[in-house]
């Protein structure tokens, strides 16, 4: 395969590197004829330097310019042999897209067993596993950090994932599905049903349920409003539904913040997270049934800690 936009490049390239290549030799012999007699003293040239500095003009090194010489004949030879002039292929045929692809067999081929095995374990067996462990953080390093964080104690809107607060659940199987096909969590914006002061009025109440300052006026004034609009999804008592991913809100974990504004804000103009599922992310990459499998377990181990 070439990466040569136009015929007549790979032709200029070669034509340049050959050139130098042999124009370098010719150079070499034609300004290394002159050899000293026995006896004959090299010589002196013009000029002198600081009063006493003086310059003989003696011929190179044998053993200098063979060195010349042997590089010229390495650049002929490697370029004869590896891929590097223009278009030239090589005689060794050698590709670095096929060094891969033997690298990546001769990988699969060592993993594949250790990822048999562990297939062949529930999540709560692999995740006390030392050695799933170490794999299972590369994974998660690689594919879940960037937006997670590689502590895995999330950021805002990015849950924590090494807390017993789960959105969809913490259960081996759940933890599975959601890292397998993701999840989109959906809030609908509620600002213009409610008006502004009934936004108030709620975001007080949902304040208050999880015992954080709040007005008791508006508080009141809203429980009913949550009632209506946020019960079907948050549940009457605000403890939130993992079917849906609604937040359990009388916790003190929060994915968006829990102050007033914070809250005002997710009621008003709704929240949409969106987790990728790690299927579609590990694509056609080799043993991806048990990477999820490790993924999954990793997860599970973080969370089983305190
Ligand atoms: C592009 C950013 C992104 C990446 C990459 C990502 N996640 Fe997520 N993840 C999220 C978001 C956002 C949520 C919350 C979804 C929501 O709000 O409903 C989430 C939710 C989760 C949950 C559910 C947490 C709960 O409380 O139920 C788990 C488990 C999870 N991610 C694990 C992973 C793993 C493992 C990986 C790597 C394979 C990963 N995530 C990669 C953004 C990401
Ligand atoms: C259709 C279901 C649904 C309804 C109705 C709903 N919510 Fe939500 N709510 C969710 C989901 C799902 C999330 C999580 C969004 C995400 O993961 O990005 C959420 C997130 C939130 C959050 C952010 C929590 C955090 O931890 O930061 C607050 C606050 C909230 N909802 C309050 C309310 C209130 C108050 C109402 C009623 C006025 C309401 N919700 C109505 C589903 C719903």
């Amino acid at each position: 395969m070439s990466d040569f936009t136009h015929g007549f490049w790979p032709i200029y390239i070669s034509v340049i590197t050959l050139v130098s290549i042999i124009g370098t030799w010719v150079f070499l012999k034609t300004q290394t004829t002159r050899k000293l007699a026995p006896g004959e003293k090299a010589e002196l040239m013009e000029h002198t330097w600081d009063e006493d500095l003086q310059d003989l003009n003696n011929p190179l090194p044998r053993w200098w310019l063979g060195l010349f010489y042997a590089t010229l004949i390495f650049s002929l030879a490697y370029l004869a042999l590896w891929p590097g002039l223009g278009n030239f292929a090589g005689l060794l045929g050698w590709t670095s897209l096929q060094e891969y692809q033997q690298e990546v067999k001769t990988a699969e081929a060592r993993f594949q067993p250790v990822y048999a095995g562990f297939m062949k374990q529930d999540i709560a067996t692999v995740a006390a596993n030392p050695e799933a462990h170490a794999i299972g953080r590369n994974l998660y390093l690689t594919y879940c950090s960037q937006c997670h964080g590689s502590d895995a104690t999330g950021a805002r809107g990015f849950p924590n994932l090494t807390d017993h607060d789960w959105l969809y659940g913490g259960d081996p199987d759940t933890l599975k599905a959601t890292i397998t096909d993701g999840r989109s969590g959906m809030m609908p914006a509620l600002g213009e049903a409610l008006g502004p002061q009934g936004t108030k009025e709620v975001a007080n109440y949902v304040l208050s349920l999880s015992g954080r300052k709040h007005d008791a006026r508006l508080a009141s004034a809203g429980r009913q409003k949550f009632a209506e609009n946020c019960a079907a999804c948050h549940m009457p008592d605000g403890s939130g539904m993992a079917a849906m991913g609604a937040p359990n809100l009388t916790d003190k974990v929060w994915l968006y913040g829990g102050s007033e504004a914070s809250i005002i804000e997710s009621i008003a103009k709704g929240r949409n997270g969106v987790m990728p599922g790690a299927a579609q992310t590990l694509g056609t990459t080799s043993n991806r049934d048990a990477k999820l499998h490790l993924l999954a377990a990793y997860i599970y181990g973080l969370s089983q800690q305190k």
